[in-house]
């Protein structure tokens, strides 16, 4: 078992079964039950299906065989894993990596939040048909529901004790590593199996539910000549398989040095992907049976569009309170299973790197990680219009979104094949999982991972900066409605990309205690 640089162990998952839940509560979460479903949608319904199996077969499943691979291969967390493969280059990927998922992990446990305060109106006040939104000084004063109690509650700073709890939830599961984690993901993983059937049931047995079934499997071809909808299939498969965050790496290094990794990868990928699957059903079943087009970014879908669809179930609210509690419990449940594994990635690694004692390290971690979610969560107005983002923290979430989603989890999906496959050479990392695994993976695997996937990476990340240079970068039209104090968001993106460098930078050349990954 490997020891953590303090002497105490890194810990280990007790069973199998525990890793596999752990693994796959982790992949499936917002983007399984939300995201997915608003992008398919986005990107022209069935005809986001076959980017999508195409980029998990070819990239997300070979990509977790890797990450995998390297944890269990290294026994230690992203950066220093990336480290012993391919010395300070390699660290500083690792630690590019986990502060694109640290922005990601704050932002995440934002969204947390706010499904906790909707949560708390679903028992009641987000059902009712209106409510005044004095905050935003909207000229009719009352917006439809759950829009308005959703606006009403981001404008208060109520949001940032949801966000305080959550984050002591994420502390709770994390205390103990492994051990802490199993034990939750085995009671939450088939808690959030058994509620998203019966979502599915009642979405489908709906009047007309199982037409916008349909319509998710209805291919329209010609977006596909769309980089646009590559970039989306791609970030969609790194996002909801938990790739490119340190995760998988992290919870692989927890595993003995035997484990059948590739099936392990397998397993995971197909059960999210599975979940993905029939959470797409549920959400464009509840739709259509209502006639609302979930044309619409992903947070409106999980805040206002599928709520509303809920509260139109036939039988009043004695259907409505039920389904939309459930609902509302799914997603925290699942979210928080991603969450923990988000915060744990970033908590082996700081022990790798440091050395701290696991209490120490959580603490800094989730104080750190909460200012975050806080700035997250700022209730000051930026837009009364409500026409983009309402709040000054909802746009903060925006704007990172879209580049730590859209581009960091591919840029960094970019460096490990190079660093893997060139550096360290596909061929050793094959050996090491065929030297266990049932199913023996080939010299494709080696072709995937040196040519295929990053140079499909590197053409869509291309083609989308250039396209996002065209157009003007995200942001910067949209952020001329805001109000004049506001108005610097657009630098917001230039900040943040200076940050990560720099800190990565930092971390991996001045503060590391030379000798100190080699010694432990
Ligand atoms: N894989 C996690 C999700 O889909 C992060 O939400």
């Amino acid at each position: 078992m490997y020891l953590a640089p303090d002497g105490v162990s890194r810990g280990q998952w007790k069973t199998r079964l525990g890793f596999i839940l752990a693994a796959s509560g982790s992949a499936i979460g917002l983007g399984n039950i939300v995201f997915f479903s608003a992008n398919a949608y986005r990107f022209g319904g069935g005809a986001f299906y076959l980017p999508y199996l195409i980029a998990l077969f070819a990239m997300g499943i070979p990509v977790m065989i890797l990450e995998f691979g390297l944890g269990n291969f290294t026994g230690r967390a992203f950066p220093e894993s990336l480290y012993r493969i391919a010395g300070k280059k390699g660290e500083f990927v690792g630690w590019w990596a986990i502060f694109n998922a640290f922005f990601i992990t704050m932002y995440y446990i934002t969204i947390l939040g706010w499904v906790f305060g909707m949560l708390t109106g679903a028992f009641g006040d987000l059902w009712k048909e209106s409510l005044p939104v004095p905050a935003f000084g909207l000229e009719e004063g009352v917006l439809d529901n759950p829009y308005a109690y959703f606006f009403r509650m981001l404008s208060t700073w109520q949001p940032v004790l949801f966000v305080l709890l959550v984050w002591i939830f994420n502390v709770i599961i994390v205390r103990r590593g492994p051990e802490t984690i199993e034990q939750a993901t085995r009671i939450f993983v088939p808690l959030m199996w058994i509620f998203m059937i019966v979502l599915i049931i009642r979405g489908v047995t709906l009047t007309n539910g199982f037409e916008g079934v349909m319509l998710l499997f209805t291919p329209d071809f010609s977006v596909m000549k769309d980089s646009a909808v590559w970039q989306g299939a791609f970030s969609q498969i790194f996002f909801t398989l938990s790739l490119g965050f340190g995760i998988m790496t992290a919870y692989a290094s927890y595993l003995p040095k035997k484990s059948d990794l590739t099936q392990n990868a397998f397993i995971t990928s197909f059960l999210n992907c599975g979940f993905e699957y029939i959470a797409g059903l549920a959400v464009f079943s509840i739709l259509f049976a209502f006639a609302m087009v979930p044309r619409a970014s992903t947070l409106a879908m999980m805040f206002f569009i599928l709520p509303k669809g809920i509260s139109q179930l036939p039988g009043g609210l004695q259907a409505v309170i039920p389904f939309g509690t459930m609902f509302f419990i799914l997603l925290l449940l699942a979210g928080l299973t991603s969450s923990v594994s988000l915060v744990e990635a970033l908590v082996s690694s700081m022990r790798d790197k440091f050395g701290w004692s696991r209490w120490k390290t959580i603490t800094v971690a989730g104080c750190f990680g909460f200012i975050g979610s806080a700035v997250f969560a700022l209730p000051q107005i930026v837009n009364p219009g409500l026409q983009d983002n309402g709040t000054l923290g909802f746009t903060i979430l925006d704007f990172v979104d879209h580049w730590a989603f859209s581009y960091g989890l591919l840029i960094i999906g970019l460096f490990e094949c190079i660093l893997v496959g060139w550096i360290m050479g596909a061929d050793t990392i094959r050996a090491h999982l065929n030297s266990h695994s049932r199913m023996r993976l080939g010299i494709w695997f080696d072709a995937l991972i040196k040519y295929i996937i990053p140079l499909a990476l590197l053409f869509v990340l291309g083609y989308s900066i250039k396209n996002e240079i065209t157009d003007g970068l995200y942001g910067t039209a949209f952020s001329e409605n805001y109000n004049e104090p506001y108005r610097f968001m657009r630098y917001f993106p230039g900040i943040v990309l200076a940050f990560w460098l720099l800190s990565s930078t930092l971390l991996s050349l001045r503060l590391t205690r030379k000798g100190k990954y080699e010694s432990s």
